[in-house]
């Protein structure tokens, strides 16, 4: 099958047919481009390639129109003033924050809780002997119906609380995987993943003898959902699919997806790490088996994170840690444990990192959720024609409905350099390989600039952002 871009169907790691290294983009390799790693060959798992054809971007484009004053229930302008870091300097110069994609910005609200736990709160949980651990307990369970509210499940024991999403994806691996994973078995990833959804399956599907096949990308950052539905057999035990790429932005049919991989028995884990704090998500409608999300990338504290899992499979993992508060009784002889979720947390949680993520659950609770969704969606596109004015700028995804995540090339720029320019005018972002190398590589890249989005941001701050590329394009070139 050959598609308009005139590569054929699955141009992509693992797709059929692909050009030639050098030869997928007229004129050669992309600035930056590279040859895919040897290390990546088994996912790669046939020959080099480039990325494919694009709209050519070098050419000025008119940007979408600014997002209309505060569109709905939405006020960015309130919100911002909750945000004291937005209002701090850097390198002498106002804080430009875009790299919400590693990790947002916290209200003070949040500040206000975990201060609040530790100054005058602080307290173990779940050894009711005193006030104190009562009051810490409720904190610590509500934080947990909170989780379970944003995530659209009626059952608070359905959450496990983790340090984050590179946690939840490994307890799910070491747990279920090893119970459920055997000789053959296939695990489908996403080429599109965080090496977070990636690196754990390797793990447990070494150790299972069991075997990894990528899903690939489609030229614009998509999943390949034909080479998907080639790759569903009666050997698939799980399919491991980003929510919103970290990388590309791309956000999956998940649902869809789901439930493909249920018509073959398969189990979904969905990483919603950059998924949350863009637009509202429903497990049940998802019909996700497991969902994983870290605070710090929805407005709580680093060290806290949240495993959703349905309760039947919860309650049919065995333990992955032992110790503390995870057991019901314990003798030499025979030691049980407690039920779901507490069973999966094993020794003392992250409780202040609990208070934090329970205000700032609260906190976006407290929001008009469609409108701010409503404004990124405007703020992105309007993102995305202003970097396209941007001369020598290559976007890298570009898949319909994509959230902020604007990962991008600069002709004759190392990224790094472009990263620690921006930094100098007081603009974060990331540059490297974002902890997602297959994905880069599948566009023939190991490395790019990334800003990304969230709802505090501001047409002020992409405009600052293009100015500052453009400069700095019109120093390298002259
Ligand atoms: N996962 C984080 C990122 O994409 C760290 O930057």
């Amino acid at each position: 099958m050959t598609t308009p871009d005139g590569f054929g169907r699955g141009t992509g790691i693992a797709g059929a047919a692909r050009p030639p290294a050098g030869a997928g983009y007229p004129g050669g390799p992309l600035p930056g481009g590279v040859p895919v790693p040897e290390a990546l060959a088994h996912l790669a798992g046939g020959p080099r390639y480039w990325l494919p054809p694009q709209p050519d971007r070098t050419v000025p484009a008119a940007p979408a129109a600014p997002p209309a004053a505060p569109p709905g229930g939405f006020d960015v302008e309130a919100v911002r003033r909750d945000f004291p870091q937005l209002h701090r300097e850097v390198n002498g110069r106002p804080l430009v924050w875009l790299d919400n994609g590693a990790t947002t910005l916290k209200p003070r609200q949040v500040v206000e809780a975990v201060a609040e736990h530790c100054a005058t709160g602080t307290s173990n949980v779940h050894r009711g002997a005193h006030t104190l651990a009562k009051q810490a307990t409720q904190v610590y369970e509500e934080g947990r119906e909170e989780a379970a509210r944003l995530l659209g499940t009626q059952d608070a024991g359905e959450i496990v609380f983790v340090r984050g999403t590179t946690e939840a994806v490994n307890l799910v691996a070491q747990s279920w995987g090893r119970a459920n994973l055997g000789v053959g078995d296939e695990i489908l990833v996403s080429a599109a993943e965080h090496h977070s959804n990636l690196v754990p399956w390797q793990l447990i599907a070494k150790e299972r003898r069991a075997r990894i096949r990528p899903i690939p990308l489609l030229p614009d950052g998509q999943l390949d959902q034909d080479a998907y539905r080639d790759l569903l057999g009666s050997r698939t035990k799980l399919v491991a699919l980003t929510h919103a790429s970290n990388v590309l932005g791309t956000v999956p049919p998940v649902a869809e997806m789901t439930a493909l991989a249920h018509r073959y028995g398969a189990r979904v884990l969905v990483d919603g790490a950059q998924a949350v704090s863009h637009f509202p998500v429903d497990v049940t409608a998802l019909d996700a088996d497991f969902y994983a999300f870290s605070g710090h990338k929805i407005f709580a504290p680093t060290g806290i994170g949240v495993l959703f899992g349905k309760r039947e499979l919860l309650e049919a993992m065995p333990p992955w840690q032992g110790g503390g508060n995870m057991i019901d009784s314990v003798s030499f002889e025979e030691t049980s444990y407690a039920p779901v979720p507490h069973r999966l947390e094993a020794g003392t949680g992250h409780i202040a990192g609990v208070a934090g993520l329970r205000a700032a659950l609260r906190y976006l609770a407290g929001l008009d959720r469609p409108a701010a969704t409503g404004y990124e969606e405007q703020l992105t596109a309007y993102a995305l024609g202003a970097l396209a004015t941007v001369p020598g700028l290559r976007l890298v995804g570009d898949a319909p409905g994509k959230i902020g995540v604007l990962t991008f090339l600069l002709a004759g720029t190392d990224p790094m350099a472009v990263a620690g320019a921006l930094d100098q005018q007081g603009i974060a972002v990331r540059a490297g390989h974002h902890c997602a190398q297959p994905a880069l590589a599948a566009f023939g890249l190991r490395s790019a600039v990334r800003a990304s989005l969230a709802l505090y941001n501001t047409v002020q701050d992409v405009d600052a952002l293009v100015a500052a590329l453009q400069g700095i394009q019109a120093a390298s070139a002259g």
